[in-house]
């Protein structure tokens, strides 16, 4: 079958009026065929001083609500999304042939969904998000280490380590999501979803 016309967006266009329902079958078909990390994405942020920055991060969740990840919030990007909450996500998914652009602003999860979600990671992550100030500079790697050893002794019980303050989630809220396919001589094809201001979508092709 071939996979680009199953899910072309000449069909979407025409059949799907918000962008969940398409991202949704998208994602689905990337963690079928994706090696690894189908939810990785790569998340743009800026500074103050409006310089660009660019990361992977992995999508933890997602609604209609938003696109969720986690990350110690007082890294790099941390730190520019509480200057700067406007972010843009990007993936791809390369057996797919695919790419979704989704830009919004982001908000922080709540306290009871991010403690939900640390609980669910396994111990030495956890005590990971205590040990690395992530993003400052390391004298040497020994250091890191001996964070870890500290605060495996501090939390030594496994089921009962809190998760720390400065490290939760952030959902992004999109105002526009694109859809981007691989077609042949690149021709590829695109489509935009636009949030209008009564919180429905328009929807436009464009040019390759
Ligand atoms: C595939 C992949 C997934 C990653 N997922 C996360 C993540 O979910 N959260 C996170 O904080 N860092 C994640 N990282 C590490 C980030 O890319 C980055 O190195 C780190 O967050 C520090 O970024 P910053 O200095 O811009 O804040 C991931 C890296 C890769 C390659």
């Amino acid at each position: 079958m071939n996979e680009k016309n199953s899910l072309g967006l000449d069909k979407c266009f025409l059949e799907t009026d918000e962008p969940f329902e398409l991202f949704d079958k998208w994602y689905e078909a990337a963690k079928k065929k994706e090696i690894n990390d189908p939810n990785a994405l790569a998340l743009a942020t800026s500074s103050k001083n409006n310089v660009p920055s660019v990361r992977m991060v992995l999508l933890k969740d997602f609604s209609k609500n938003g696109f969720v990840f986690y990350t110690n919030l007082n890294s790099q990007k941390g730190n520019e999304i509480k200057e700067n909450p406007s972010v843009s996500m990007c993936f791809h998914w390369k057996s797919l042939l695919r790419q979704v652009r989704i830009n919004g602003k982001v908000t922080p999860v709540q306290n009871t969904v991010a403690d939900k979600y640390y609980n669910s990671r396994a111990y030495e992550s956890r005590i990971g998000a205590w040990a690395s100030n992530q993003s400052s500079v390391l004298n040497d790697r020994q250091e890191l280490i001996n964070s870890i050893d500290k605060f495996k002794e501090k939390f030594n019980e496994k089921d009962n380590v809190p998760r720390p303050d400065h490290w939760s989630g952030w959902n992004l809220k999109p105002d526009s999501i694109e859809f981007w396919l691989d077609g042949d001589n690149r021709i590829h094809e695109r489509l935009k979803f636009l949030l209008n201001s009564d919180g429905s979508w328009k929807k436009v092709l464009l040019s390759p």
